[in-house]
């Protein structure tokens, strides 16, 4: 039998869908009373853990062991894609107090009751969405802040464990968005992030897609930026390309995982669409938006991936000149088919590819920067800088630009580009 908590951490790892959810389990406790704290001083502790690569597992069971060090022993929650595809196991082995699943948090509090009571906690179920009905409404947000439209992935790529960890793809009811879209924008959100593992398939279930969520968000006042990510190729539609071109709102980023430039590697990732429909996507995305950043996700060392292969992804990287983009070892998931293939990659090979990638990616995006330099754009302020009087904050093409200025949190400033490093920007603020 344990005390119930009084204050509580919860830790994030992973993708934004999981910094989402880590918010909205806060917002639930609080709203139970319970106060936030440090991870090393909170009465109960959520891990909200991510399985996408790498001995996630092995991880989540060091980072319990780190929080009870010291005779320390809060309670310990176990939330996140860990949680749903380990289970009943992490109980046994880590003798955690309750594993609560991403589509059962709703529940947190009466699976806590019950491990006060002594009792095991676990829920893993994966009810339609049901959770959302259930979170208490939100109430101070960030200048910037995520809303999860759709969740779960019915693509299995090969080396994916969404599909089995997410569930099925599941929209969000296009009510319930708008009237949280506008909870939000009066909690002091500036700018809305639409969320989901394949946001681009979201859809009201009869046949309107993203972009009538977008263009609905356009209409809310106090509103001034709308985002989406992550999306899938083969659902970028017409109407969504459309939105790029009509939308001021809709800011000119856009991330779009290609994981390989090779055709053949694609059809083994089960990726179901080819290097020359990518590109095709791209050219018309580009076509509607000249000035759009374009982002992408990359793995390299898929199991068979040749020297020829890897050549066609560097190729391109050099075709289509990321702003930014993210990449990865290749890393076998448990369950997923790919971990199955003959011809896995050695290490060693996986290391110098992916090197070579990141310097093609790191000078793609220094050259997308410096492209920047002397024009006028606008940043939305989102913290202090850490000079007295200065901001940091975001361009439309999501790069951190940081300032002197009298501008508040949550304000939208113009100014002009003066320097352009790798990873920021310094802007000066026109005069008004
Ligand atoms: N190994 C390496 N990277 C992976 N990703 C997903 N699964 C794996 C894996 N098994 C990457 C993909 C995806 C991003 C979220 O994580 O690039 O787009
Ligand atoms: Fe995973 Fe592929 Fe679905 Fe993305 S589209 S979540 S990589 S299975």
């Amino acid at each position: 039998m344990t005390a119930h908590p009084k204050t509580f951490a919860v830790k994030s790892f992973g993708c934004q869908m999981n910094v989402y959810d880590g918010d909205r389990m806060g917002e639930l406790l609080s709203a139970q009373g319970m106060t936030a704290a440090d991870a090393n001083q909170a009465d109960i502790v959520v891990l909200n853990t991510c399985h996408i690569r790498e001995r996630a597992t092995e991880k989540v069971y060091s980072d319990i062991g780190r929080l009870r060090k010291h005779g320390r022993t809060p309670m310990v929650a176990v939330a996140g894609c860990v949680a749903q595809a380990e289970g009943q196991e992490i109980i046994r082995r880590a003798k955690v107090d309750v594993v609560v699943g991403p589509q059962a948090y709703h529940n947190l509090p009466d699976l806590l009751a019950k491990a006060a009571r002594g009792e095991a906690a676990l829920d893993t179920d994966m009810p339609v969405l049901s959770k959302f009905g259930h979170l208490p409404a939100r109430r101070r947000v960030p200048p910037s802040a995520f809303l999860t439209v759709q969740e779960g992935c019915d693509k299995f790529c090969t080396y994916c464990v969404v599909p089995y960890t997410r569930g099925a793809e599941v929209s969000r009811d296009f009510a319930a968005i708008v009237d949280e879209a506008k909870a939000l924008v009066d909690a002091g959100a500036r700018e809305i992030t639409l969320l989901g593992q394949n946001v681009n398939a979201w859809s009201d279930g009869v046949g309107r897609g993203l972009h009538t969520l977008i263009r609905a968000l356009d209409r809310i006042d106090g509103l001034a930026r709308i985002r989406y990510t992550t999306s899938h190729p083969n659902d970028m539609t017409q109407g969504l390309i459309d939105a790029h071109r009509d939308v001021e709102k809709l800011m000119p980023y856009l991330h779009l995982p290609v994981q390989s430039g090779s055709s053949h590697i694609l059809k083994a990732m089960n990726r179901s669409h080819t290097r020359d429909s990518y590109l095709r996507v791209l050219e018309k995305v580009r076509e509607a938006r000249p000035d759009i950043a374009l982002s992408g996700d990359f793995i390299v060392g898929f199991p068979g991936e040749t020297e020829a292969d890897f050549a066609d992804t560097l190729k391109l990287v050099d075709e289509v000149g990321y702003a930014q983009a993210y990449s990865f070892k290749y890393s076998p998931r448990p369950g997923t088919p790919a971990a199955e293939m003959v011809d896995q990659i050695a290490p060693d090979v996986m290391d110098d590819r992916l090197q070579r990638l990141q310097a093609s990616l790191n000078r793609d995006q220094e050259a997308f920067n410096a492209a920047t330099l002397g024009k006028s754009c606008s940043v939305l302020i989102e913290r202090k800088g850490k000079l007295p009087g200065q901001m940091l904050g975001k361009s439309p093409w999501l790069q951190s630009v940081h300032l002197m200025t009298g501008a508040a949190i949550g304000d939208i400033v113009s100014c002009a580009i003066i320097q352009a490093g790798p990873n920021s920007l310094a802007g000066s603020e026109f005069a008004v």
